[in-house]
């Protein structure tokens, strides 16, 4: 028997340990430009990754982490990633993950009816479950063209690309979400996107506009989870799509890479999107081949946490935006995009000459910047529950002119 391939439990203690030991001044990792011949064994190869991969890391989790829509995971996910690792299942086959099909499923069925969904399946992430949803709009409802705002997510534009689909984007108003009044007359042959929680500023689309075309697809990469919250309200109208794509890597705290592809008729959407190969015992439904148990991660996670336990994280993250939009809203040498809907807060010094100092002050991974219809914004997203805002808000007053009497 090959020891590699067995319980190693010194080695394993070894990784753990390594992960609890401080790297932050450790130098990045250099090798050789070529393969090495002989190994350097496993004990040795932690060692020698473990200052640059574990030390050179964003950490995610920090009280200065509030920029990306990249949360920290907690610990139980990390336990399963473990055991997924050693299992290496493969749920492409029954044969080979003839538990792990069975969690995914169980997964789907308590998340898909918060969205009034039926059904679905994992993905690595919301680009492919947007790509897998507007292939089931193509196939079901023969549409011939995808209709998404401005603030869309590129994924979308590139999905029509993939499926030979023309691609209109909508204006957005004011705050971010899709100009309604904007919108064609004529959707029968469409797919309308609708964003719940646009990647640059949060917004969300007219929601209620679905059903309006000849599918809804509501792309809830990351503001889907607050329908586990006392904010599920802000996605009112969703119930009323045909397709929902929620990014678990996001705001329901999973490691990457965890998405949920979920549909109204999931049995007529999956089926459309099926591919039965002969040496699988059940049609490949979806765009991925073979892939691994990431929803044991997201099972332990609803397990260990509960509807409550996601929700209170989540309301804690909404209450940190709260707190900056108040700091922003409050000092007249700053300007907020518009008031924040999902835990996105986007703004700026109204003395646009300021932008670059602030940007440089700025704790590292504190905030992110983007552009909208031309204009520098700083962006921070309350994606982090460790985060401390007032590290942050004290570094921005640090940097800013004082104020006139
Ligand atoms: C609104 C929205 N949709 C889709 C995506 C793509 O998701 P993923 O990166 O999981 O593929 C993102 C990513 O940030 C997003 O913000």
């Amino acid at each position: 028997m090959d020891k590699e391939f067995q319980f190693d439990s010194d080695g394993l203690h070894q990784a753990v340990e390594l992960m609890s030991r401080d790297f932050s001044s450790a130098t990045a990792l250099s090798l050789d430009s070529e393969l090495p011949q002989v190994g350097m064994g496993s004990r040795a190869a932690l060692n020698l990754l473990a200052p640059s991969i574990l030390g050179g890391a964003a950490r995610l989790g920090e009280a200065t982490s509030f920029a990306h829509m990249d949360p920290p995971t907690p610990w139980i996910t990390w336990a399963m990633t473990l055991w997924n690792a050693s299992l290496n299942q493969n749920l492409l086959h029954p044969a080979t993950a003839p538990v792990a099909r069975r969690i995914e499923e169980q997964v789907v069925a308590w998340l898909a009816p918060f969205f009034g969904m039926n059904g679905g399946h994992m993905t690595p992430g919301s680009s492919v479950a947007n790509l897998t949803a507007l292939w089931a709009a193509r196939e079901c409802a023969g549409i011939t063209e995808v209709i998404a705002s401005a603030g869309a997510h590129l994924s979308m534009a590139k999905a029509a690309h993939l499926l030979g689909l023309k691609y209109q984007s909508v204006p957005i108003d004011a705050k971010g979400s899709m100009d309604a009044a904007r919108l064609p007359p004529d959707l029968s042959k469409s797919a309308l996107v609708l964003t719940a929680g646009a990647t640059s500023t949060g917004a969300i689309d007219p929601l209620h506009l679905a059903g309006r075309a000849a599918w809804t697809h509501v792309d809830a990469a990351w503001a889907g989870p607050l329908r586990l919250s006392k904010y599920a309200n802000s996605l009112a109208g969703i119930e009323a799509a045909d397709s929902v794509a929620v990014s678990a890597h996001k705001w329901l705290f999973q490691p990457k890479e965890s998405a949920l592809a979920l549909f109204k008729d999931s049995a007529k959407a999956h089926a459309a999107v099926s591919f039965g190969g002969a040496y699988l015992a059940t049609p490949n439904v979806g765009v991925l081949g073979s892939h691994g148990a990431v929803a044991t991660a997201l099972l332990a996670t609803l397990l260990a946490w509960g509807r409550e336990g996601i929700a209170e994280r989540i309301e804690h993250c909404m209450g940190l935006a709260r707190s900056m939009r108040d700091f922003v809203a409050a000092d007249e040498r700053l300007e907020l995009y518009a008031e924040p809907q999902t835990g996105v807060v986007v703004w700026r010094p109204k003395d646009e000459g300021l932008f670059d100092r602030v940007l440089q002050q700025l704790p590292v991974g504190s905030t992110s910047t983007t552009s909208i219809s031309g204009v520098r914004w700083f962006r921070n997203v309350a994606a982090n529950p460790n985060a401390d805002i007032s590290l942050l808000i004290a570094s921005i007053e640090g940097v800013l002119p004082a104020r006139a009497c």
